[in-house]
């Protein structure tokens, strides 16, 4: 693990393998080892760099409020840091979130897009106000309720009764998560900008992936940004919830290497 300061924090990540840059973001409460099955793969032919955003992980939490935009302009100055000025970017869930705000602000930076199991829409009201709550309660009581209530979305059935290790993954990075960064995120993903009109505008190769069974941002959400996104390839991966990239790492594997190499 390495550290890059930026502002008044600093923020941790893995920067391994050589070739073109790739650079993963994690989701929602989670951290850079989300991506660890896939780092192993991509490195041979690849340099993959995994931060832990904002708030995550290793990495420290800032004071002032966070939104999507901050976590993308500290992913641009990891890039500075690293001397990286363009890369395929991908993300999955809230780290789709933040790759669809540094295209936004970062076009030219981009080689290529991957949105795993994300959605390009803004929070609801509805949603807004589940998020305060959610909010509040993790500051009182910690992540042990997240852990817990959010398992059942994140994997299928089957998986949740048949991998323990898998499930103790993630449970781990959840329960790992400091409070005051799940919270910060939770207000920055409730204050998130609709990226519906960008979808139009992406003009770099795109791969959209998510699991047929993933209840947080369903299929028909990456259906739109397929529809939407002038060069992009949509996957469904069968018999995965919103972690697909954990449940079905060989098949996520695959097409994610395909695509990158194919660039
Ligand atoms: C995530 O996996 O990043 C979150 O569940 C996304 C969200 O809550 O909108």
């Amino acid at each position: 693990m390495t550290q890059v300061k930026i502002d008044s924090i600093n923020l941790a990540f893995d920067d391994t393998g050589s070739g073109r840059p790739v650079i993963l973001l994690h989701g929602y409460p989670f951290n850079r080892t989300l991506w660890e099955r896939q780092v192993a793969v991509l490195r041979e032919n690849f340099r993959v760099i995994t931060p832990d955003l904002r708030g995550f992980g290793e990495s420290e939490t800032a004071d002032e409020p966070v939104t999507m935009m901050r976590m993308a302009e500290d992913i641009a100055r990891l890039m500075n840091a690293l001397d990286i000025p363009r890369a395929i970017i991908g993300g999955l869930s809230m780290g789709g979130y933040v790759v669809l705000a540094f295209y936004k602000q970062f076009p030219e930076r981009v080689d290529a897009l991957v949105l795993a199991d994300t959605r390009p829409q803004a929070d609801t009201e509805e949603g807004q106000h589940l998020r305060a709550k959610q909010r509040e309660q993790i500051l009182r009581d910690g992540m042990a309720e997240t852990a817990h209530s959010m398992l059942p979305k994140l994997l299928t059935p089957e998986s949740i009764s048949t991998r323990p290790d898998l499930v103790k993954h993630i449970q781990d990075m959840i329960m790992g998560t400091k409070p005051a960064g799940a919270a910060a995120a939770l207000m920055a993903m409730a204050g998130r900008e609709d990226q519906t009109e960008l979808l139009s505008q992406i003009a770099v190769p795109t791969l959209i992936v998510v699991g047929r069974e993933d209840p947080i941002t369903p299929v028909q959400d990456s259906q739109l940004m397929h529809e939407r996104i002038a060069h992009s390839r949509l996957v469904v991966l069968e018999d995965a919830a919103h972690v697909s990239n954990l449940e079905q790492v060989d098949s996520f594997n695959g097409v994610l290497k395909s695509f990158c190499k194919k660039l």
